[in-house]
């Protein structure tokens, strides 16, 4: 194919981001961070001081959403991962987000990282990776970012938030975190960013 769409879905921490980035550089494609789109509400929604649990003030953000909202600082913020968590399990904040990822590579093709992007955003896509990895790996990488910000904060805390932010993603009736039937896993757990990256380029050389 020469647009090809390649999903990559998975859990917090699992090495999803660095695996998409580097493999959309690699076929030439775009690169979409689509956790970005609900970091973006959840965000707006926690600056306005309206409660990241209240759909009608999350649809509104979402209705209203621009570029400069995925550039806002704060995007990456503990709190913001919570509130991403919240406004995602919204039907409408969803349905909202669905043109802009499906547009984005309708054209140049992509690679998009989510949650959905396997089941709900392109289920026809070519090419589809689910990327895990243990909790305990994907806490410690998560800690380590948050030390490199030089947050402080314990190893235990993190583990426990990130638990309790992917019991509520793949809980959700509304596009759950799941593999597609036709996804190819990929455990990262004791694989660094180069591995990883082979394993996916043989898998996407299989496919397209
Ligand atoms: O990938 P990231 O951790 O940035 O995503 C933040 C949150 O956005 C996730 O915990 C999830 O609730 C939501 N999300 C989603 N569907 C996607 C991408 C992200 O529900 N495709």
């Amino acid at each position: 194919a020469t647009r090809p769409i390649i999903a990559v879905d998975g859990p917090a921490a699992a090495g999803k981001g660095t695996l998409a980035r580097r493999l959309a550089t690699e076929l030439g494609v775009p690169y979409l961070d689509t956790g970005l789109l609900y970091r973006a509400v959840g965000r707006r929604v926690l600056d306005s001081g309206a409660d990241p649990a209240d759909p009608a003030a999350a649809e509104a953000v979402a209705r209203a959403l621009t570029a400069e909202d995925l550039v806002r600082p704060g995007l990456r913020a503990p709190d913001t991962d919570g509130a991403a968590s919240r406004v995602a399990a919204m039907p409408a904040v969803r349905a909202l987000l669905l043109d802009f990822q499906r547009n984005f590579g309708r054209d140049h093709g992509a690679v998009l990282d989510g949650r959905d992007i396997g089941t709900v955003v392109f289920p026809a896509a070519p090419v589809k990776l689910y990327v895990t990895a243990s909790a305990e790996a994907r806490a410690h990488r998560r800690w380590l970012e948050r030390q490199s910000r030089g947050e402080s904060v314990a190893l235990e805390a993190v583990a426990a938030e990130m638990a309790a932010r992917d019991a509520r993603d793949a809980g959700r009736d509304a596009a759950p975190m799941k593999p597609a039937e036709d996804a190819v896993l990929l455990d990262t757990t004791t694989l660094d960013a180069e591995a990883a990256f082979a394993a996916a380029m043989a898998v996407v050389r299989a496919k397209l």
